[in-house]
């Protein structure tokens, strides 16, 4: 973040602090409609495409740390290998046979000259391409180019690997848009995978993720963990392309540290930026990643359907080299046995809230002007959908207009008159 960003951001900061109504021209926002969390119908159409048009974080590099290593991926329900090849590409493939379906690798992870599948042995190189099979005799004429493993979209982000099962879709560059310049200072190219973990959750997975994409709950149920450390009312919000956001509020000037957070005993990135150090920034990237980043950890929170009522939630934590020790860990206690405390407030309203929308008394969602990275989000997946595949009752209004997606925003000649 350059220094015009940084001033820009402040300026920002005091405006928020100082406004005692919405931004002039900010929209009003239309109620959520509750069928979002409860239609069957709109949960397939996130399956449809969401999930399926969406990158998403499927791996790290040190799960596939050399040539021939592979590992299983299944979390966005698609059977998924990710393989390490002799090239260095890290390739993504259905695992699923090309004969008649039976899976290439059955273990979680594992490394191999070649991946054969055990059913009659056809062999696949790290590739995709076959080349061999048993009995070729007993073939008149096929074609091995055209039996490779199928491939899916495999883009990195440093030592990050995403997936992207659309063959049509963006890179994975494009679909960052700017965020992908404001994260260089982290450098993903050297973070390490320090944990990996899953937790299952009794709520639709969205409900789950909008606990973490807003500040208007901290002083309520983070009242004596993340309240004490967030400037909530100096909360910035920004909104980008493709359903993405950002908060960004100061840590209290007589704070020290984030020990209550759990932040780890690592080395530092050195060139993370100022906003990075004095305040808590958190960014959303659609459509399932939330993740503070600071000079220490990148602990990405990954939000998974599992059904329309059900969800897990999987937390990362991305770090620099640490010192001999236990891993640092941000989001669990004894390496995955269960939540932290500020994750076990954030979820403890889950199983509620899932009662609620599905109860006869639930209308919709009134969101605040403070909630309104949840609406953007919901805007852009209307619109990844298809606004004409949804259900007119299930729809959103799309209200926030370009003026407000980032470089856009009308609060920053506000936040100078205000200053003036
Ligand atoms: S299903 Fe794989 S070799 Fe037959
Ligand atoms: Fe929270």
């Amino acid at each position: 973040m350059n220094s015009d960003q940084i001033a820009t951001l402040r300026q920002l900061m005091e405006y928020e602090a100082g406004r005692t109504a919405p931004p002039e021209g900010f929209p009003d926002l239309p109620d959520l409609p509750a069928g979002r969390y409860t239609d069957q119908r709109f949960y397939d159409l996130e399956q449809l495409h969401i999930w399926r048009k969406s990158w998403l974080l499927a791996g790290h590099i040190d799960e596939v740390p050399e040539p021939g290593c592979f590992r299983l991926w299944e979390t966005a329900g698609q059977p998924v290998v990710i393989v390490h090849a002799d090239s260095g590409a890290i390739n993504a493939f259905y695992n699923t046979c090309s004969h008649r379906g039976a899976p290439v690798v059955t273990e979680q992870s594992g490394k191999r000259a070649r991946l054969t599948c055990r059913y009659h042995g056809w062999t696949y190189n790290h590739d995709g391409g076959l080349v061999g099979i048993r009995d070729p005799e007993d073939y008149r004429n096929l074609d091995f180019a055209s039996r490779s493993l199928r491939d899916i979209r495999c883009e990195r982000f440093g030592n990050l690997i995403f997936v992207n099962f659309d063959d049509q879709a963006p890179t994975l560059l494009e679909w960052l848009g700017p965020i992908a310049d404001e994260w260089q200072e982290f450098q993903f190219d050297k973070c390490r995978l320090a944990a990996r973990h899953i937790f299952d959750l009794d709520c639709n997975w969205k409900i789950a993720m909008e606990a973490n994409t807003e500040v208007y709950h901290v002083r309520s149920i983070h009242a004596k963990t993340v309240s004490p450390i967030l400037d909530d009312r100096r909360n910035v919000n920004t909104f980008y392309l493709n359903g993405h956001g950002r908060m960004v509020a100061p840590i209290p000037e007589n704070v020290k540290g984030l020990g209550v957070l759990g932040m780890p005993n690592t080395n530092e990135v050195e060139t993370v930026g100022e906003i990075a150090r004095t305040c808590t920034q958190s960014y959303g990237i659609f459509p399932n990643w939330v993740s503070p980043l600071s000079a220490r950890a990148i602990p990405p929170l990954l939000f998974w359907p599992n059904g329309i009522n059900k969800c897990r939630l999987e937390t990362w934590t991305l770090a620099p080299a640490w010192d001999n020790g236990p891993k640092p860990d941000m989001w669990t206690v004894n390496d995955g046995e269960s939540l932290n405390e500020v994750l076990l407030e954030d979820t403890e309203f889950g199983a509620w809230i899932q009662k609620s929308v599905e109860s006869y008394g639930f209308r919709g969602v009134p969101l605040s002007y403070q909630e309104a990275r949840i609406y953007h989000w919901n805007q852009f997946a209307d619109r990844l959908i298809g606004i004409e595949n949804i259900p007119p009752e299930l729809r959103v209004a799309q209200v926030i207009g370009e003026e407000w997606i980032y470089p856009n925003d009308p609060r920053v000649e506000l936040a100078r008159a205000a200053l003036a």
